[in-house]
C-alpha cells in the first residue's frame, strides 16, 4: 500500500442547480465551515459542469452559482481562509474527468444508484454527462490529491468509487500519485428527508417546494413549511428506539438536534412525550433564529455580483495553481508527451 503521506486537504462541491436546502446545510456546508475552521486547508466548489449534466437555463445558471458563492460566505466560508470558485475555471477537471472515464470500468459506473435514480426509466433519453459524472466528480476531487470530502449520505457511493479510481490508476500506472480520499459524514443530519415525505431525500430538484426548506425561505414561509410537515398522530417518544418506523417524526428530531449542536438523544430527553403541536413551533422558532440571518446575508451579498466574480476568480486562479501541476503529473504517468 501506499508509502508516500499525502498532505491533509478538504474538497467539496454543490451544484449550482437550483436552491440551497436545509438539506445541503446541514449534510455539507455547515460541515465545511467546521472544517475551514478546524485550520485544515479547505477548497470548496460551485460544481456547474456538473450541473449541466441536465438542461440548465444560462441565465438561471450564472444567478445559482453566484447564489451558491453567497451562500458559501453567508454560512461562514471565509475566502481568505477556503479556496472558493466555480468548476469550469479550472479546465483540469474537465481533462482529468476524461482521464479518469478511461481508467474507471463500466461496471462500476453501472452499480451507481444515483444515476439509477435520477434517470429511473428514462435512461436512454438522459445525457451521457449524467452517467459519467461520477468519473468527473472523481476529477474534482484527485486534481487537488485531497484527503477529505465532507459530503451527506447520498455522495458516498461517490466517493467510494473515486478511491476505486485512485487505486487502479495508481497501480496501473505503477505511482502513487493520488491518495485514499476518505468521505466525512457526521452530525445528526447527513441524510435530510422530506417535509412531504419521510421516505425520500430533501432535495433542490423534488417538483413540491413545500417539501424542502431553502436557504432563501423568509421566516413565515419556514415556519408554514414546518407546521404543515407531514407527521404522524402520536407524541413524540423519548428515547431513539421510539422513532422506529417513523421516519417523519425521525427526520425533524435530526433537524431539531443539527441546528441546536446536540444529539437526537438530547432532544428526545427534552420533548419525549410531547405533541408536534408543541415541538413543531419549537422547531420552526429554532430554523428562522439559524437561517434567517444567513439569508439576510446572502441578500446583500447578491447586491455586488462583482465582488462575488472576483471573489470566484480569485479562487480559481489559487485552485489552478495546485490542480494543474497534478494533471501534469497524470499525462506523464500515462505517457504523454509534454511538447510546450
Ligand atoms: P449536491 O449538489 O446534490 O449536494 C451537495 C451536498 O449536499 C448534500 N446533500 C444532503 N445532505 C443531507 N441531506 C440531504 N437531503 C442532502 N441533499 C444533498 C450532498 O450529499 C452533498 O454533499 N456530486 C455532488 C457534488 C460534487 C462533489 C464533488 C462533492 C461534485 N464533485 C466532489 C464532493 C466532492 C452533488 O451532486 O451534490
Amino acid at each position: 500500500m501506499s508509502e508516500t503521506s499525502f498532505k491533509q486537504r478538504v474538497f467539496s462541491g454543490i451544484q449550482p442547480s437550483g436552491n440551497l436546502t436545509l438539506g445541503n446545510y446541514l449534510g455539507a456546508v455547515k460541515r465545511f465551515v467546521e472544517m475551514q475552521n478546524s485550520g485544515i486547508e479547505t477548497i470548496y466548489c460551485m460544481v456547474d459542469l456538473h450541473a449541466i449534466t441536465v438542461w440548465q437555463d444560462p441565465v438561471a445558471l450564472r444567478n445559482q452559482t453566484r447564489e451558491l458563492a453567497a451562500a458559501y460566505i453567508a454560512c461562514g466560508l471565509d475566502p481568505q481562509k477556503s479556496i472558493l470558485f466555480n468548476q469550469s475555471q479550472v479546465s483540469a477537471h474537465a481533462e482529468l474527468g476524461w482521464l479518469l472515464s478511461c481508467v474507471a470500468r463500466l461496471g462500476w459506473m453501472n452499480r451507481m444508484t444515483q444515476f439509477k435514480d435520477k434517470a429511473g426509466k428514462n435512461a436512454e433519453k438522459m445525457s451521457l454527462g449524467l452517467y459519467a459524472y461520477p468519473a468527473l466528480m472523481a476529477a474534482d476531487i484527485l486534481a487537488y490529491q485531497a484527503t477529505h470530502v465532507p459530503v451527506g449520505e447520498d455522495q458516498k457511493q461517490h466517493v467510494e468509487l473515486t478511491r476505486d479510481i485512485a487505486a487502479k490508476f495508481n497501480h496501473d500506472f505503477g505511482v502513487d500519485l493520488f491518495p485514499m480520499p476518505e468521505p466525512i459524514i457526521e452530525g445528526a443530519a447527513t441524510r435530510v428527508m422530506s417535509l412531504r415525505d419521510g421516505s425520500k431525500k430533501m432535495s433542490k430538484s423534488d417538483p413540491s417546494d413545500k417539501s424542502r426548506i431553502n436557504m432563501t425561505d423568509d421566516a413565515d414561509t419556514i415556519a408554514s413549511k414546518i407546521r404543515k410537515a407531514k407527521t404522524d398522530p402520536e407524541p413524540l417518544p423519548s428515547e431513539l428506539d421510539g422513532l422506529q418506523g417513523r421516519p417523519e417524526a425521525r427526520n425533524l428530531v435530526n433537524i431539531y438536534a443539527a441546528l441546536s449542536g446536540v444529539t437526537p438523544d438530547a432532544v428526545l430527553a427534552e420533548f419525549g412525550g410531547q405533541q408536534f403541536g408543541t415541538f413543531k413551533p419549537a422547531l420552526a422558532e429554532l430554523a428562522v433564529n439559524h437561517l434567517a440571518p444567513i439569508s439576510g446575508e446572502m441578500a446583500r451579498l447578491m447586491a455586488q455580483p462583482d465582488e462575488i466574480d472576483r471573489i470566484l476568480g480569485d479562487g480559481a486562479m489559487r485552485a489552478d495553481a495546485i490542480a494543474a501541476p497534478v494533471l501534469a503529473q497524470v499525462k506523464e504517468a500515462i505517457g504523454m508527451i509534454s511538447s510546450r
